[in-house]
């Protein structure tokens, strides 16, 4: 019921149309008995600093943001969190006097994910397929929750050598090891948790995987594919194909907005709950 107290929380982005994250706000808001609303907003490219203050203006609690406008948006905050800003990605915007703060709840989310699962990242070693954003917030994750060797493979190496840099001075660590992905047989003979961060695969390139080779997948014991649709990519295929574990990218989806929703309303999300708006993300 929308009555005169209904406190509205959003999501902009370009498209928004096909977005899971009402399902997960509303979902939440109903299991908690809060009354709020989450709405999609589809905002153009040159209204979003008009749509940043009409929302303050609004008294809008707060919001999500999706592609493409995770950097942009940062030019019209008051405040960013140190970790969001040095990714360079705010997905959160909390409310504060005078305006918004950006948090970036994509890098916990993904951990907060893993740990659902009981995948370790603390002391593990790691490859990350891919350097755009995804790849960016899956490599601060690994750096900040003390991984032991993160290799980064990306067909264009340079982005992987950028990232690679940044993190490593970020924290002062010498533990991201860029390489191209043509030269993955160089990697060491051993089993690794594989973060597949690249687009390839995602409805409806649905027939294609970033490595084919098969001894690739012999050293893989876990792997997350940051994909959720289809909910099983040909690259988590052939992981089970080879005896892997594998995990879609529906649960980091689930947490990254568990963590925006905690935000906005001061509340920790049990993992009963956060179970049961999964089993929702999963009918949809
Ligand atoms: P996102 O924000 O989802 O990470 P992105 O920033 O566009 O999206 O990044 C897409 C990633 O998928 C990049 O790592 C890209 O590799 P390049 O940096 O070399 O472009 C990777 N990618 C896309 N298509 C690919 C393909 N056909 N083969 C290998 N990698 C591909």
């Amino acid at each position: 019921m929308i009555d005169g107290y209904t406190k509205t929380l959003g999501l902009i982005g370009d498209p928004v149309e096909h977005t899971l994250s009402p399902l997960i706000h509303n979902t939440l808001s109903q299991k908690f008995g809060h009354n709020l609303i989450y709405v999609p907003f589809h905002v153009q490219k040159e209204l979003i600093e008009n749509a940043i203050k009409g929302a303050y203006s609004l008294n809008i609690l707060g919001l999500n943001i999706t592609y493409p406008y995770k950097t942009q948006v940062m030019n019209y905050l008051v405040d960013i969190d140190d970790i969001a800003k040095q990714i360079g990605s705010v997905n959160t915007l909390v409310r504060f006097k005078n305006g918004y703060k950006g948090y970036n709840t994509d890098m916990p989310g993904l951990y907060r994910a893993l740990l659902s699962e009981n995948i370790k990242v603390e002391g593990s070693d790691i490859i990350i397929l891919g350097a755009g954003g995804a790849a960016r917030s899956a490599t601060f994750m690994c750096a900040f929750y003390k991984a032991n060797k993160v290799y980064l493979l990306n067909r264009t190496l340079e982005k992987a050598e950028k990232i690679a840099n940044e993190v490593n001075n970020f924290f002062r660590r010498n533990c991201i090891f860029p390489l191209k992905i043509s030269d993955h047989s160089k990697l060491p003979n051993k089993k690794f948790f594989v973060i597949q961060a690249t687009s390839v695969g995602l409805f409806p390139d649905v027939d294609n995987v970033v490595i084919d080779d098969e001894t690739f997948y012999e050293k893989i014991h876990t792997a997350l594919d940051l994909i959720y649709k289809p909910k099983e990519t040909k690259f988590l295929r052939l992981v089970k194909q080879h005896g892997g574990k594998t995990l879609n990218g529906l649960k980091m989806l689930l947490y990254q907005g568990i963590i925006a929703y905690e935000l906005w309303n001061e509340v920790s999300v049990s993992d009963e709950i956060a179970n049961s708006v999964l089993d929702e993300l999963n009918k949809s």
